[in-house]
């Protein structure tokens, strides 16, 4: 019975549908409150600001935890990214991964 359950919500998670409602949270996300600092394309328009379009997905999901539990230190990045769940986190840096 259990097994069953399990098989039931991995095919759930798996079903195109799951993945594209996570997507459409990160990009919301990245166009209503990422996009004022790292631009609508994941390119900055500030020396101080990344540029986050293009970057290994592994690369800027290990930042946004670094972030999240205080190993880097920046006053907009620490608040910001305490509120991301580690889903959030994965599509955040596949959003921007995916972006040339
Ligand atoms: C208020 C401006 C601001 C906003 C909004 C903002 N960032 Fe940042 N972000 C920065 C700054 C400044 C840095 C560089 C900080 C540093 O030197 O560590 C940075 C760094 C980063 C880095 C590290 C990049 C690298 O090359 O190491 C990532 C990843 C990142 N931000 C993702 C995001 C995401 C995702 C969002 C939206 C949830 C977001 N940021 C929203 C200002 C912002």
């Amino acid at each position: 019975m259990n097994k069953l359950i399990f098989l039931a919500i991995a095919l759930l998670s798996l079903s195109p549908n799951a993945v594209l409602a996570a997507d459409a949270d990160a990009a919301q996300m990245a166009k209503n409150l990422c996009a004022g600092c790292h631009g609508p394309q994941g390119v900055s328009t500030n020396e101080l600001w990344p540029n986050l379009a293009g970057q290994k997905a592994g690369y800027t999901a290990a930042q946004l935890r670094a972030y999240r539990d205080g190993t880097r230190t920046d006053p907009n990045m620490n608040g910001l990214s305490m509120t991301l769940t580690d889903e959030l986190i994965e599509d955040l840096a596949a959003y921007y991964a995916n972006i040339e």
